[in-house]
């Protein structure tokens, strides 16, 4: 088979890792891809939002599957162009890709069909919204509509902060058209999980758990970034949890989305809070998480190729769903700076500590190729991940890979999986 990944980042590596182990395929492609990634696929110049050539690339190399791992080309309707073109894609249709598009879509959707969630109200106009904030408690959470590269979530801890995340949303419009509208949420409180899960259309699958740290700084202090780290499985996701989630939650949102005439058909990504009132539903991604994927596909036992056919062709009830009874641990190595301004262009070295052994992983994430060897070309640079027998030991070793790797600016977190000393 001919597999084309589209994206660049660590999760489409992480994808690109797991084709590759399927024996069905012998020839992975990947765009626009990374420096990393170009080692283990062929990379192609095409931007992840050129819809039409990526579908003519697949089209006259007659590529068998083509994965979309980013949630812009989604919410944005590639999957849409390439069925037209009869092409198989794995990934939610334009209309049902909208859950992770519109904030207030699926808000609207958890209301209508009571799957649990925060209290929430939606706004179109500054005006509006800046008369309700004065008759609320806070904190109080302010997110933009559409897509904000994972920065449109605003917690807000008084009038003043969030007086001035509307300014930043709906009028310095720093999101563009994603901040026309906002939604005015509840602030929840408990421990979060992602929960990533393959859809058929009418089945869905819950992988293992995993649980992202959104903030830049340790202690869960500094910016929101689009994750510095991971872990898989959460301690907190126990099996009351889980079958719990799995009647109110993911079941009822695959239902839903059918009653609505958007079968989904993909990667759900149900971030959830843990609350004392039972589990809440945070938000909902159309694709896998970034880093979630990194520690949750390498403990995947399942054929990944196999379990997207079955998702394209609606047969995933005939998937036995399988993950190794052990943890990983993803730390993010970042350029100093990120999310606001960091540097790029700095050599990269130590890769070849990784060489032959089965249990690290170092997925390239803003990496690029150039003639002196492997340069750094994003903020989150590269995923660091290991596997251990629990999550204590999973920690360590991904702790210590991070020393095997060296550049200049390298920044991460040092409490990676702080959450494991307190399960
Ligand atoms: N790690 C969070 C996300 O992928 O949106």
């Amino acid at each position: 088979m001919k597999v084309l990944v589209v994206g660049s980042g660590g999760r489409e590596h992480a994808i690109v890792k797991s084709v590759k182990k399927s024996p069905k395929v012998d020839k992975i492609y990947c765009a626009p891809g990374n420096g990393g990634i170009s080692l283990d696929a062929e990379c192609v110049e095409i931007n992840a939002m050129e819809f039409d050539k990526l579908a003519d690339f697949a089209e006259n190399n007659k590529i068998d599957l083509t994965i979309i791992g980013m949630d812009d080309p989604l919410v944005g309707g590639i999957v849409d162009v390439f069925e037209k073109k009869g092409l198989k894609v794995f990934g939610p249709r334009q209309n049902a890709a909208i859950i992770e598009g519109s904030k207030s879509f699926s808000k609207d959707l958890m209301k209508k069909y009571n799957i649990p969630t925060c209290g929430y109200e939606v706004f179109h106009s500054p005006e509006e919204a800046l008369i309700y904030l004065e008759k609320q408690k806070f904190p109080i959470v302010i997110k933009a509509d559409g897509l904000a590269l994972g920065k449109g979530v605003l917690i807000c801890n008084d009038l003043m902060e969030a007086e001035k995340a509307i300014g930043t949303l709906m009028l310095d419009k720093q999101f563009g058209d994603a901040g026309n509208t906002v939604v005015i949420e509840e602030f929840m409180t408990g421990r979060e999980a992602s929960v990533l899960c393959f859809c058929d259309g009418t089945h869905i699958k819950p992988m293992t758990s995993a649980q992202d740290h959104k903030r830049a700084k340790d202690g869960d202090e500094g910016l929101n970034t689009g994750g510095m780290g991971t872990f898989s499985p959460s301690p907190f996701y126990t099996p009351e949890v889980q079958a719990f989630c799995e009647e109110n939650i993911y079941q009822a949102t695959m239902d839903a989305m059918k009653a609505e005439g958007r079968d989904f058909v993909g990667i759900l990504f149900v971030g959830l809070m843990l609350t004392e009132d039972g589990p809440k539903v945070l938000e909902y991604n159309c694709r896998f998480g970034d880093p979630e994927a990194q520690v949750v596909l390498p403990r995947m036992e399942n054929d990944i190729i196999d379990v997207m056919l079955a998702c394209v062709d609606g047969k995933l009830d005939t998937v036995d769903l399988k993950f190794e009874d052990n943890a990983a641990v993803c730390v993010v190595l970042a350029s100093d700076g990120y999310p606001e301004h960091y540097e790029k262009g700095k050599l990269i070295t130590g890769f070849e500590a990784f060489d032959g052994k089965d249990d690290y992983f170092c997925f390239h994430a803003g990496t690029k190729k150039t003639d002196d060897g492997i340069v750094t070309n994003g903020g989150r640079v590269l995923g660091i991940t290991a596997k251990g027998k629990d999550l204590k030991e999973a920690r360590k070793k991904a702790y210590d890979a991070t020393e095997w790797i060296s550049f200049e600016n390298k920044y991460m977190r040092h409490d990676i999986g702080k959450a494991i000393d307190e399960a």
